[in-house]
Formats: structure tokens, sequence, C-alpha cells
């Protein structure tokens, strides 16, 4: 796996968490100051007790079994404090960082919540509303026990850290429903890393062969976030140095549209009425034969389970086209509110996420790739597994998502994320026009990263 990234997370367009009323100043908790606790013995009183409001936004099928096995769990451990599930639906997290603004700006910041690691957390940096969980890493090991390059993407620009990965996807993947390529004749591939005119030609026999009301893909974009998920995968598959400069700000007109323009051939073979559906509404729509393929991450996996569909009999997976050796890379974790009710057991919920009991049972429910090495492989199904050792191999790459906070500020993401879902919406789909906006949010978010990909 090979990920360098020069100077952190620079700079960047911040989202202002700062203007408060003054009713709401007035409500606030005093802020704790890591350096002023004594983090492991936090972590060892499982005498303690309290209240630690867990905010997530895993609700489709699977995942929310996987996280509320780890809500659950934490009673093991920690048997006088009480762990509350508080799910924000949305995906991504865009939903989640609107939510967290309000209850901090409320003097209810949660004591823990989700968060990707990168450019998503420096606006609560910024503003001082993250606890250092240098302390956690370093009384868990998680420098010595985390997988190469996850460190890195989880130091923020300050150095330290303030987020405990749980789990890791792959961004980069084409679920297909095997059993429609069968019903219509289409021969799919003996491998997966197909090649774009592979796919363009899969989705042309698809297309042919499919009745009115039926398409070779979806993208299930109610919420904008998958529809820019797209946009980052075709990307990276029309050129990843194309990616790296976007991401580092340097912007260029021609090489978005480029991209916009392989989107706008690819929408021949959406169904027209993508957006208004969530992403796991589509996924069930695949599952039913209605679609074909979804481009979605590896999060699909455990809501396919949870409808009993199987890896390789009922279900298969292509590489984006363009990114064979290429891993997109989107990390999960949990940060700690300083100024919540209960930050101890905040700090606790962190710790808690790593420990190798809780990274067994939750990668195989969330058939996602733990971040710690010293989780055994025999946690992960066939397909997990794949990915994480697609992830571990020499050689292969890793690029940051930005739909999914690392790479760009939220300023930016969301701004982009509504941008693609207009452009994918569109009946024209004008690349030039999509792509001067698209170039203007990033002009106007500041966005300036030091992230090196490529070489
Ligand atoms: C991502 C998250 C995944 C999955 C997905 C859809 O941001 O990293 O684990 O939850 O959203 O909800």
């Amino acid at each position: 796996m090979k990920l360098r990234r020069l100077a952190a997370l620079a700079l960047c367009g911040v989202m202002a968490l700062s203007a408060l009323p003054a009713g709401a100043l007035a409500a606030r908790r005093e802020k704790m100051n890591a350096d002023d606790m004594d983090i492991p013995a936090i972590l060892e009183d499982t005498q303690a007790g309290g209240t630690v409001n867990v905010y997530h936004w895993w609700t489709a099928g699977g995942e929310k079994d996987a996280i509320e096995s780890v809500v659950d769990g934490f009673k093991d451990v920690y048997g006088k404090i009480k762990a509350k599930s508080n799910a924000i639906p949305g995906g991504a997290g865009g939903a989640m960082v609107m939510k967290v603004k309000v209850l901090q700006q409320a003097g209810k910041s949660p004591e823990t919540f989700q968060a990707h690691p990168g450019q998503e957390i420096e606006p609560y940096l910024n503003s001082d509303l993250l606890l250092s969980l240098d302390q956690v890493w370093e009384y868990a090991d998680l420098s010595a026990r985390a997988l190469p390059g996850i460190e890195t993407l989880c130091t923020a620009s300050d150095g330290s850290k303030y987020i405990v990965p749980i789990g890791i996807h792959k961004t980069n993947v084409i679920f297909y429903n095997i059993h429609v390529f069968e019903k219509y004749g289409v021969a799919i591939p003996d491998h997966e890393n197909i090649t774009w005119d592979e796919f363009f030609s899969i989705c042309d026999q698809l297309a042919a062969a499919m009745p009115d009301g039926e398409y070779p893909l979806d993208l299930g974009d109610r919420k904008g976030w998958p529809a820019c998920q797209v946009f980052e995968d075709i990307m990276l598959g029309t050129d990843p140095q194309i990616y790296e400069d976007f991401i580092n700000g340097n912007y260029s007109v021609e090489d978005v549209t480029a991209v916009l323009s392989t989107y706008a051939r690819m929408m021949d073979y959406v169904a027209p009425d993508h957006s208004s559906r969530d992403w796991y509404e589509a996924s069930g729509q695949v599952v039913a034969g209605t679609y074909a393929m979804q481009i979605m991450g590896a999060w699909m996996q455990p809501l396919l389970t949870s409808m009993g569909q199987v890896y390789g009999e009922d279900y298969g997976v292509f590489t984006f086209p363009g990114t064979d050796g290429w891993f997109g890379m989107c990390i999960d974790g949990f940060v700690v509110s300083n100024d919540s009710a209960d930050v101890g057991s905040g700090v606790r919920w962190a710790y808690n996420v790593s420990t190798p009991e809780v990274q067994a049972a939750f990668s195989a429910l969330k058939e996602s790739i733990s971040p710690y090495s010293d989780t055994p492989d025999d946690t992960y199904c066939a397909l997990t597994l794949k990915f994480k050792n697609e992830l571990t191999a020499e050689g292969t790459k890793v690029y940051p998502s930005f739909t999914h906070g690392t790479a760009l500020p939220w300023s930016a993401s969301t701004s982009l994320q509504t941008q693609i879902q207009e452009f994918a919406t569109s009946t024209d789909h004008d690349a030039a026009y999509f792509a001067n906006k698209i170039v203007n949010i990033l002009k106007e978010a500041g966005v300036k990263g030091a992230w090196n990909l490529v070489d």
C-alpha cells in the first residue's frame, strides 16, 4: 500500500463553526484538555458510571447491525456506562456535520460521533471542539497495530490524532447482479479489472437486452453523495494525475470537462429517475433485477448480505474501469467532543472500538477491513478478505475519497455533491458548463492540498 502526503491536511476554506448566539455560548460546557487528563486511568476504570451518546449514520441493513453490536457490547467492558445509539441517516457524513454543529451550539455536544479522518474534522479542530486522542493511540498501541498508511491519514494538521478508526472500505467498486447478466445472456468477463471498453460494451449489451423500465445502472443519489462518488471514481479512472491535481486545488476546466464527458456517456445507461432513490433503495432494486449494476463503496456488501445475497453466486464485483491497482480509501472512525457531559465515557468509547474483540465482531458484520493488522483474516468473508489483500499488496496505490470527507474540506465537498447531482439529473449533461461550476467551487473554498498519489 502506498500513500504519501507531503504536508498534512493544510489549509482550505474552513466551515465556520464558531458563530454562536450569546445564549448558546452560555449553555456550553467547559472544555476538557487531554493533557490534564489521565487517560490510561480513565480507560482502566471499568467501574465508572455515565452515559455515552454515540452518533453515527449507519442506518442501512447490515451496517446498522454492525454498529448496534458495538453499542450493545460496550456494557461488557464498561458495565455501568449507558451507551446510547443515535442514528443520523444520510450516509457519507454530510448530515452528521450539520447535526453535530447544532448540538454543539446548543451546548449538547455528543460524547462521540462518527467521522472520516482528514479534512472533515479540521473545522472542529479550528474551533477547538475535539479532544486529542494521542494518549488513546499510545495506550492501545495503535501506531504499531495500524495497517501501513492509516496513521498518516489519521494524523491531523497539528500533528495530533483526534480519531480512532473502526473500519475501512474500498470505494472504486461496481456491484452487479449475476442473475441479470445470465437472464439476458450477457457474458460476465473472467476478470474483475474490466477496461473502459469492456464496461461500455457490457452497458450496451445490457441496454439492448433489458426491457423498458430496467436499466444497466442506477445511482441512488437522492442524497447527492453517490453521484459525487461516481465522479471521483471516473476521475481516478480517467487519469490519477487529474485526481491528484484536483484535490490539491490545481484545478483545470479541461480536465474536469473530460471527466464529466465520460460521466455523460455513462448516464445513457442509468435509470432516469435515479435521484428519487437512496443508495440502499437502488441496491434493493439491483437485487430485484431492475438494475444490473451499481457503482458503490464496499459498504454495499453487508446490505446485500442482509438481503440474503451471496458473493460469487448472486452478485459479483468489478474494479471501477481505469482504477486497477488503485484502492479508493474510505475510513470510518470516532472522534470525542471535548465539551460533552461525559468526556471520559467518550474516550472509553473511542478506545473500545479499537480493541481486537470489537474489531473482530464489527469487521465481520460491517464487512469492512479492520484498520489493525492483528485482526485475523478468518474474521473476513471472502470478498472483504480479497479487498484487504488488495489494500495491503505491495504496489497497490491508495487514493483518499473526497466524497467521504478525507481529501477535500466540507465547504467544497458538499457544494460539489450538489453540483454533480444536478449534472447527473440535468437532461443534457453539459460537461463544460458544469466543469466551470465545479472549478469555481474549489476556487471559492480555497482548496490547496499537498497530496502526492501518483509517483
Ligand atoms: C460512508 C461510510 C460508510 C457507509 C456509507 C454509507 O461515508 O464511510 O461506512 O456508511 O457512508 O452510509
